[in-house]
């Protein structure tokens, strides 16, 4: 567990706030995050990145929460966004657009001149044909639009196959072959200026080698690109960094960044990273209620008020998130004598977490050991990233309320969604 969520007599509080005061107040499912867990995970970036020119640009897919990027902007971060939509996020949350990044692979017209409009920092571009868009839409403007081209490094990323991005085979990026014909293209095209390069290998890496080894090819990249006179400002090599949901055992961001640093050999560009899910990822719960609990033949199940469209992740990777009671049963040392008006201690069994959904793949977590009951709250950790961000409203499910605790206070910084809000634009015909 993070040092933000942490059991204090047998509760489990979110920085000074127990959470389950939170569900009272709040009500549940709700996404919980902790501010000074979100600070740190920055604080721990820019201070192993102190002294080197640097831009670290939140991956706003991981959790596009306004006031998760208002807390990042205050603390100076730049943004990684993958759409127009994530852009007006940004720009509402009080964020920089001169901090900003446009990765993926199908920018619309439309996003292009939103972006342009804005003035970002820079298109990561990442492909040939979208190359030639933005000259175009630029020109149509009257602009210029600074540009990096995503190479992939074919590098094995060692993650979940749909998390992996970095091999040749992916959707994603230039292929590395023909990044140098593309760069000179880019170069001669005139409403299009050459900043960067930039890379994203993957997600969830728990090691540092094929960060290193992706480094190490767009290093050798930017020299050739040097011999043809091609100067590059900035390299950004994107994402990635993994945290532990279970037992894996991820690098420190500090020794992540050292990795990076020494790989990088004293280079002058500015260095842009894009880290997502180890700024986000320990820093929110989800925050749910057991419904029923429901004994099978063969498995116990315990029926909670989140599913699998509040927290898709266990459902479509095969995620784990770990599952902890909100309150503890007492240690034996510490229960009252019987008789004598204390809780009954209750029964750990092994079961099933399972959401209201129609679907046998609506899982939370499968053979976990608790004690709970009816109305036991449950807190399921790493939900910070890639958990709000994915949901959906599946089995016309309002969208749960998201709070973000601040020291002692508790703030809701995302109201539940009301069912006359999810069809509010649908329309009957005659
Ligand atoms: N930059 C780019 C271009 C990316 O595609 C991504 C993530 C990131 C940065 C941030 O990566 P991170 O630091 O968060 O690993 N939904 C999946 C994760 C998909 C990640 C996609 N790209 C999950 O729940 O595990």
């Amino acid at each position: 567990m993070s040092d933000y969520f942490h059991y204090q007599d047998s509760q489990l509080y979110v920085e000074q706030m127990p959470l389950a005061d939170i569900a009272a107040r709040f009500g549940t499912p709700c996404y919980v995050y902790s501010r000074a867990a979100l600070t740190d995970g920055y604080r721990q970036f820019s201070n192993a990145l102190q002294g080197r020119e640097h831009l670290i640009c939140y991956a706003v897919k991981a959790n596009s929460n306004l006031a998760i990027l208002n807390v990042f902007a205050r603390l100076g971060a730049g943004f990684d966004i993958v759409s127009g939509g994530e852009l007006q996020r940004v720009l509402a949350a009080g964020g920089d657009a001169r901090k900003v990044v446009f990765s993926g692979v199908g920018k619309s017209v439309a996003e292009m001149r939103l972006a342009l409009d804005a003035g970002i920092l820079c298109f990561n571009v990442e492909s040939a044909a979208e190359l030639e868009r933005l000259n175009e839409v630029a020109g149509n403007m009257g602009k210029v639009a600074p540009v990096s081209l995503r190479v992939n490094p074919d590098v094995d990323a060692k993650t979940h196959p749909y998390i992996s991005t970095g091999l040749k085979q992916s959707k994603f990026g230039v292929a590395y072959d023909e990044a140098i014909a593309l760069y000179c293209r880019a170069r001669d095209l005139p409403h299009l200026h050459i900043t960067g390069v930039d890379c994203h290998i993957g997600s969830q890496l728990t090691e540092t080698g094929p960060f290193v080894a992706a480094t190490e090819k767009i290093l050798a990249l930017v020299n050739r690109l040097a011999d043809e006179g091609i100067r590059l400002e900035h390299i950004d090599l994107g994402g990635g960094l993994g945290i532990r949901y279970h037992d894996e055992t991820p690098p420190a961001i500090a020794d992540y960044v050292a990795a990076l640093l020494g790989a990088l050999c004293g280079r002058s560009e500015k260095l842009i990273l894009e880290p997502g899910r180890v700024l986000a990822g320990n820093a929110g719960v989800l925050l749910t209620r057991v419904e029923y609990l429901k004994h099978g033949e063969e498995k116990n199940f315990a029926i909670v008020d989140a599913a699998m469209n509040d927290l898709m992740r266990p459902a479509l990777y095969e995620a784990f998130h770990e599952i902890f009671p909100v309150e503890q049963e007492p240690s034996p040392q510490s229960s009252p004598p019987s008789g004598g008006g204390g809780k009954r201690k209750r029964q750990s069994l092994i079961y099933e977490i399972v959401g209201p959904v129609c679907e046998t793949g609506d899982f939370i977590g499968h053979a976990r050991n608790l004690a709970i009951a009816p109305q036991s709250l449950l807190a399921v950790l790493s939900a910070g990233a890639y958990g709000m961000s994915m949901s959906s409203n599946y089995n016309t499910r309002p969208r749960v309320a998201e709070v973000m605790v601040d020291g002692g206070a508790a703030h809701l910084v995302r109201e539940r969604e009301t069912v006359s809000q999810l069809y509010a634009g649908e329309k009957m015909i005659l």
